[in-house]
């Protein structure tokens, strides 16, 4: 798309450093991956979420690390252990909506929580040597909270804001507020990145077209949905080829049917395929069932 920035969105429990890879070799298109955000686990970086992170995990991948934290001190914390793995990007998550999350202040709750966030400027402030970016909602209970946070990341250089127009409280449902997503694009002085129910081409052209401070887009659901939109390549071949190496990573790694099942049913939980296809991958419980279930939803395509 003609330097027109696009981006995997972070989903956690989908785009895990190996579904990235895949998506990355075999169906392409993508500018940057984000990855599911990192945090904080009784004191300390979780483990998991640092493996996904790992050097040789994202090899060839563009990857942005996120991190979710409720003040300073867990952001620079994050930070640090983001850097030791080699990274010199970072992307803060202010748009988490789980109560889990925002009940902390952390997530699209930190919106609530400006002398918190004011922290987590400084810090960023005083790291010049990385680059950050914020991945947004229009706030928690109203757009008001996300426009004081606008104001205060204005303060500092970052490649983008990624605003999703939509508040907390409404989880990933409910209208968007586009009026709202102007007034908070018209406030921010950073380049903005839309994210929110892209679903095809063209509506990535509509936004490419609108120029301004629009930079780019990011897609999450629209992609674990159809992961061949963005590169061109036959549907069902790009399929088989990400399956092949997500179920290769999964038998080889994970221990035991029902875990190898629940991380395949996770990759076909979006996909767009016929409805007979899908309930019968989804329905499998045994993997010499899932084996034929998916063989025969690749040999009738898309
Ligand atoms: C299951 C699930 C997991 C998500 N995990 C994250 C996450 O780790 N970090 C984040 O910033 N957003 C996360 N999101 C939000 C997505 O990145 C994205 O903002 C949202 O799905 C809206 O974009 P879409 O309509 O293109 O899917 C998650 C969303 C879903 C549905």
């Amino acid at each position: 798309m003609n330097g027109f920035y696009i981006a995997f969105a972070p989903l956690q429990g989908y785009t895990d450093s190996v579904y990235r890879r895949a998506h990355c070799i075999h169906a392409g298109g993508v500018t940057e991956y984000y990855t599911p955000f990192i945090h904080l686990e009784g004191g300390s970086p979780r483990r998991k979420d640092m493996r996904d992170i790992a050097a040789d995990e994202c090899k060839g991948v563009p990857t942005v690390p996120q991190v979710i934290a409720k003040d300073r001190d867990e952001f620079a914390q994050l930070c640090d252990a983001v850097e030791e793995k080699g990274w010199k990007r970072l992307d803060l998550n202010m748009g988490c909506p789980f109560p889990m999350q925002t009940k902390s202040g952390r997530g699209s709750g930190l919106t609530q929580h400006p002398d918190r966030l004011k922290g987590i400027v400084r810090e960023m402030g005083h790291r010049s040597e990385m680059t950050f970016s914020v991945k947004m909602r229009l706030g928690q209970e109203n757009a008001d909270e996300g426009l004081e946070a606008i104001r205060i990341i204005n303060d500092i250089p970052l490649t983008h804001v990624v605003l999703h127009p939509r508040l907390g409280r409404q989880m990933y449902k409910g209208m968007v507020d586009m009026e709202a997503f102007e007034r908070l694009c018209n406030a921010c002085q950073h380049p903005i990145v839309y994210n929110g129910d892209i679903t095809d081409t063209e509506e990535i052209e509509r936004w490419r077209l609108r120029g301004g401070n629009i930079k780019g887009v990011m897609i999450g659901r629209g992609l674990l949905a159809q992961p061949w939109m963005l590169g061109g390549g036959e549907p069902t071949e790009v399929l088989r080829l990400m399956h092949d190496e997500v179920y290769h990573h999964a038998t080889l790694n994970l221990c035991g049917e029902s875990q190898i099942l629940s991380r395949l049913h996770a990759f076909w939980e979006y996909i767009a395929i016929g409805h007979k296809e899908h309930k019968a991958v989804m329905k499998a419980t045994t993997l010499r069932r899932y084996d034929e279930a998916v063989a025969k939803a690749l040999a009738r395509g898309n």
